[in-house]
């Protein structure tokens, strides 16, 4: 898959390309059987994504912190889907707080665990450090993430296990993961804001996301556990994620207008990796356009990964009991 099938929405080995749309590359399936929570359910790639699931038929959960966009965003898939199954939940992914008290409510519900779609996201935003002293940009789009799927994890093994039904975790990264510091991961001064780029700082959140997907499917393949664990990168959509640079933005798809996909072919990869048939049993991979793609050579690294995993472990105990 390369520029000129992005351009020319030309599918690729799936049957799909940059043109398919989310409702396209899940037609016919029925995932009437299945939990999912999105996290950032709330706007952009995640609502569509969060529609689709329920136009599916599943039972959804947004995971989002502002309740008022969430509880909107509820009653546009019930307009557009009468009989949806959708939840709101409140779910801050900086704060390590609000993540375990997101888990104790969605265990609450008494419900199965599928899929979990981690969504959300911050792009660019000048140095800031979250209530727990992480840098906003890996605390949010990663740390969080990293954590929350942790503490979900034995739900959906348990799911997996009792129901025969694979479980599916999808990391939403970005293109911007080559885009990074000069080791990948800043280990020495993440928290640092001499040396901050908000781009870099974005770019590295990115990676870390596919490293966090890989080093857990490495986990759960070595334990055996019918769970997958996958990165997309959705492409390029005028989203509230630009909020922090939109001159740069609009222009940058001034210049490169081609490139750009509507929402509803932003989520297809997402649904695709979530849902398809196609990738039952496949786990550890990067997909852009519904196809699998190559990461960059620090994506693929898994010294790297399990680095980071004992990283994150050790910010998240300290985070947790400062
Ligand atoms: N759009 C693109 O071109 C593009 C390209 C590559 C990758 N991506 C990735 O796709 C994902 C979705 O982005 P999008 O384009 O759909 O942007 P978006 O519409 O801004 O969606 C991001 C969502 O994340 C939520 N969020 C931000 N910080 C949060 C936090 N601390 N806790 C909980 N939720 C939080 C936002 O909620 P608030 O409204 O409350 O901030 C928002 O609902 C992101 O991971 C992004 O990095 C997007």
């Amino acid at each position: 898959m390369g520029i000129f099938s992005l351009m020319t929405g030309r599918a690729g080995p799936s049957g799909f390309g940059s043109a398919s749309t989310a409702e396209q590359v899940t037609q016919g399936i029925d995932a009437a059987n299945l939990t999912a929570i999105v996290t950032g359910g709330a706007s952009g790639i995640g609502l569509e994504t969060a529609r689709v699931l329920a136009l599916r038929k599943a039972h959804v959960i947004i995971a989002a912190r502002n309740m008022e966009a969430a509880n909107a965003a509820k009653q546009q898939i019930f307009k557009d889907i009468e009989t949806a199954r959708v939840d709101v939940l409140k779910l801050d992914l900086c704060s390590m707080n609000s993540i375990k008290a997101f888990v104790a409510h969605f265990n609450a519900l008494d419900v199965p665990l599928n899929i979990l779609i981690n969504n959300a996201g911050v792009m660019f935003c000048p140095f800031q450090l979250s209530e727990d002293g992480i840098e906003m940009q890996f605390a949010t789009n990663y740390l969080g993430h990293f954590h929350l799927t942790n503490l979900l994890l034995e739900k959906m093994k348990n799911t997996a296990r009792t129901t025969g039904i694979e479980g599916r975790i999808v990391n939403l990264s970005s293109i911007a993961h080559h885009h990074t510091y000069e080791h990948g991961i800043r280990f020495d001064n993440i928290n640092d804001s001499v040396g901050y780029s908000d781009k870099k700082a974005y770019g590295q959140s990115k990676l870390a996301n596919i490293l966090h997907a890989n080093e857990l499917s490495r986990q759960l393949k070595e334990e055996g556990i019918n769970i997958t664990a996958n990165s997309v990168h959705p492409g390029l959509i005028m989203t509230p994620l630009m909020r922090h640079s939109p001159v740069m933005m609009r222009l940058l798809q001034l210049f490169t207008y081609l490139l750009w996909k509507n929402i509803p072919q932003g989520a297809a990869t997402t649904c695709y990796v979530a849902l398809h048939p196609n990738l039952k049993g496949v786990t550890g991979k990067y997909y852009l356009d519904c196809n699998e793609m190559e990461s960059s050579a620090l994506a693929k690294d898994a010294v790297l990964a399990r680095k980071l995993w004992d990283f994150s472990n050790k910010l998240v105990n300290s985070a947790s009991n400062p």
